[in-house]
């Protein structure tokens, strides 16, 4: 290639790079694409604003633009030939400070408005009250149904990667950590908010339509930050009075074989992280989240903040690994897992080895602060092939 030919060359791989990459058509983390009423206000914004940035930018470049060719070197020069001075020219000066200051103002008033109606009181009629904790590296959803639960109450629901809401409602959240700051973003639905240790915060959801609505912890908090996703459930408002009924409800005891023998195995093996609620509490299986948070008080269970999913509902949920793998695969494409095409290769493989799919921590160090020893994270349990296939029987069972 002639050397003439590489500044063309750089163009147009700059055009196929910025074509190719514009173009996702399925980004489902894309802010671009708003599916609820704060994630509107939040494009709204941004739409004009970014036309005020290209009004500027055409006048700015199309003035130097303009100017460079108009007053560009004619071949002749002469030393004296000089442009006349505006130095201390009184309406240039005041003028080109007034008008970005205008700018400015204009783009602030709205800026602010919507900052006010991300973070305001929701409106709706949404009564029931829903904590959302940030810990490595998993989401925790606490539901106070009805609000009228006692600070330090056991929660009338608790979910893991999942979080279930009624389509449009808007739903006023409170943003809570167990350890580091993480940071909750479901980016169809609303802005990001950062889970601090020891602080809550608000923050408001909402959702159009019932589907499924994808995120990701935007904040830096250890070695599998880049996976600690999550996803909000959006249903209609019959199905979500509905799914409360049933995650207030304990689980049932299986009824077939291997699923008894995979109940056996949870309980000595995962229940010292893990819950399953029971109906009156048999085995290591508790009937209620007190007696769980003493007993985790008190025992070496492998993680630091004592706090691992809520498996109750297990088989309920869309996703699971943190929201890394479909629980079940979703064929016709509407968001919704097929309840019939279980994702049983991916569970398997998370029980055989969950370090081969997620970077976790779980060998026990040291904690300041704490007599016991604690890791973060699923241990590898060297379970036998016929554990697992017990264990996934087990868990299937648990709607
Ligand atoms: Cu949690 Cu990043």
């Amino acid at each position: 290639m002639s050397r003439r030919r590489w500044p063309q060359m750089l163009v147009l791989l700059a055009v196929v790079v910025l074509v190719a990459t514009g173009c996702a058509n399925d980004a489902p983390l894309d802010t671009l694409e708003p599916k609820g009423f704060f994630s509107e206000k939040i494009d709204g914004l941004f739409n004009m604003v970014f036309i005020v940035a290209i009004v500027v930018f055409v006048l700015v470049q199309g003035g130097i633009l303009f100017i460079a060719g108009k007053y560009r070197h004619k071949g002749e020069y002469k030393e004296d030939d000089f442009p006349a001075q505006v130095h201390g020219n009184f309406t240039l000066e005041v003028g080109w400070t007034i008008l970005p200051a205008v700018i400015l103002a204009v783009v602030t008033v709205p800026t602010l408005a919507t900052l006010f109606t991300l973070t305001d009181e929701p409106d709706g009629d949404f009564n029931d009250c829903i904590t959302v904790y940030g810990q490595q590296w998993w989401w925790a959803y606490d539901y106070d149904v009805g609000c009228d639960g006692a600070e330090g109450d056991p929660p009338d629901i608790r979910t893991a990667t999942e979080m279930v809401i009624p389509a449009g409602e808007q739903i006023g959240l409170k943003i809570a950590s167990r350890d580091v700051i993480h940071s909750f973003w479901i980016p169809a639905l609303n802005g990001k908010r950062d889970a601090v240790p020891n602080r809550v915060t608000n923050w408001n959801t909402h959702a159009n339509e019932p589907g499924i609505y994808l995120g990701q912890c935007t904040e830096f908090c250890g070695l599998s930050h880049g996976v600690m996703r999550m996803h909000v459930k959006a249903l209609s408002a019959d199905d979500y009075e509905a799914w409360k009924v049933e995650q207030m409800a304990p689980a049932a005891v299986p009824t077939d074989e291997a699923a008894l023998r995979g109940r056996e195995v949870f309980q000595a093996q995962c229940a010292s992280c893990h819950t399953v609620r029971e109906e009156g509490g048999t085995g290591n299986a508790s009937a209620s989240y007190a007696e769980v948070a003493v007993a985790r008080e008190t025992s070496p269970v492998p993680l630091v903040n004592g706090m691992a999913p809520d498996l109750t509902h297990f088989a309920g949920r869309e996703r699971f690994l943190a929201g890394l793998e479909e629980l079940y695969f979703d064929i016709d494409g509407d968001g919704f897992g097929e309840r019939d095409q279980f994702n049983r290769v991916a569970l398997e493989q998370w029980l055989r080895n969950p370090l081969s799919i997620k970077e976790m921590a779980p060998d026990p160090v040291e904690i300041p602060g704490s007599d016991i020893p604690k890791g973060r994270g699923m241990p590898n349990l060297n379970l036998s092939e016929t554990t697992i296939d017990d264990l996934v029987e087990y868990l299937r069972t648990l709607e």
